[in-house]
């Protein structure tokens, strides 16, 4: 099968691979009818994630069909249309059990495909863990509804949930990426008393005017002042930092209002700093992470009544052999690409795996 691959530092390439087999009783194998390419895909090429393993095959964002299941298996079974979880966790480890999956202490545990083990951009993917690493696609769910759900969609959700967001709020949303939108859509469920958007780039501007027009949609040069004029108390009440910019850091602390709740979702390049003096008196609180990816379930129930779509940042589509193309197109944000869905050409091959 065809699996995009990281060779080396700058160097993704499609090769030729043998499909993956069963290994542990709690594996599944998954064939892969849609996957897309996430940022984190790209540090991994710039070689900003040591972590990641040459030779594995890339993607952490993918749907598809269960071809097999390993004998402890249970919560999905051959011929189930899933949504793949770019975290893997064993539920039973006190982080797990906590909720905080992204700690998770087992082996595997973290985000692992696509990173230290073979992940999504290609034809079949083994999902180790896949009690926990799969969620059935509702009957009325499209692969296109469930596409993001595993990674972008779970930060956004994550990043509302932590952000204890209440109805009387202002909310700023720095960034206006795809996580910047995914985080924009779960705010939207907490139905706050105003949001506004800061977004660098006019394109996603527009976007966001186009999809979502009870959105405020500002620059990052106006952005302190006009949170100041639609704000209550001097400030919005949550900030969620979704961009991961040289200032973005410093704009959401100064944006908010003391003892605000400042979220950070971004990954920067560049350690940053917190220049507690200049905040002193502001009380502010941080919080961050990698998400903990374990709602899955309950956003494709979300999805599944209505109350979440990310189908709009769909932009553009290729089938696998061309996903050169795509990541050139997703790296240089050409063409007002929000998402790409990679698709497969292999549909009809034969179902001969492990
Ligand atoms: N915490 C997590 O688990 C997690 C998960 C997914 C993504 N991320 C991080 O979230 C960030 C966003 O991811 P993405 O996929 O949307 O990336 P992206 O690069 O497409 O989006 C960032 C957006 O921020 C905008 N931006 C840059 N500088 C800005 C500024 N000064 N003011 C306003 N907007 C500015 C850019 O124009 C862009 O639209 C990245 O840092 C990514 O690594 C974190
Ligand atoms: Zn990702
Ligand atoms: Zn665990």
């Amino acid at each position: 099968m065809l699996a995009y691959t990281y060779i080396e530092r700058g160097k993704f390439q499609l090769i030729e691979k043998p499909q993956p087999q069963i290994i542990e009783p709690s594996d599944a194998i998954v064939r892969i009818t849609l996957s897309s390419i996430c940022t984190s895909d790209l540090h991994i090429k710039h070689g900003s994630v040591p972590r990641a393993v040459p030779g594995i095959t890339v993607g952490h964002e993918m749907v598809g069909v269960v071809e097999a299941v390993g004998k402890e298996v249970t919560k999905v079974k051959v011929g189930d249309r899933v949504t793949v979880n770019v975290e893997t966790f064993c539920g039973e480890c006190f982080y797990c059990k906590n909720g905080y999956v992204n700690n998770c202490t087992s082996p595997n545990g973290g985000w692992a495909l696509g990173c230290r083990i073979d992940g999504g951009q290609t034809e079949y993917v083994r999902v180790p863990l896949a009690n926990q690493g799969l969620d059935r696609i509702p009957e009325s769910v499209t692969d296109e509804q469930a596409l993001f759900v595993g990674d972008v969609l779970a930060t956004g959700f994550w990043a509302a949930r932590i952000s204890e967001i209440t109805e009387d709020d202002t909310v700023l949303i720095i960034g206006a990426g795809p996580t910047g939108i995914c985080t924009l859509l779960c705010v939207m469920l907490k139905t706050p008393k105003r949001i506004i958007v800061c977004e660098k780039s006019e394109q996603r501007r527009a976007f966001i005017r186009q999809h979502y027009p009870d959105v405020l949609v500002i620059t990052p040069t106006d952005c302190e002042a006009f949170v100041m004029a639609h704000s209550d108390h001097g400030g919005a009440d949550r900030v969620l930092e979704v961009a991961g910019g040289t200032d973005t850091f410093q704009l959401a602390w100064q944006c908010a209002r003391p003892n605000a709740i400042v979220t950070i979702v971004a990954l920067y390049d560049q350690p940053q700093t917190l220049p507690l003096p200049e905040m002193y008196g502001k009380n502010l609180t941080f919080k961050s992470g990698g998400v903990d990816g374990c709602d899955c379930e309950e956003i494709l129930q979300l999805i599944e009544a209505g109350k979440i779509d990310t189908t709009p940042l769909i932009t553009h589509q290729y089938p696998l052999d061309r996903i050169e193309e795509a990541y050139r197109l997703f790296e240089d944000k050409e063409d007002g690409v929000i998402k790409v869905a990679i698709t497969n050409n292999s549909q009809n091959c034969p179902k001969e795996l492990v």
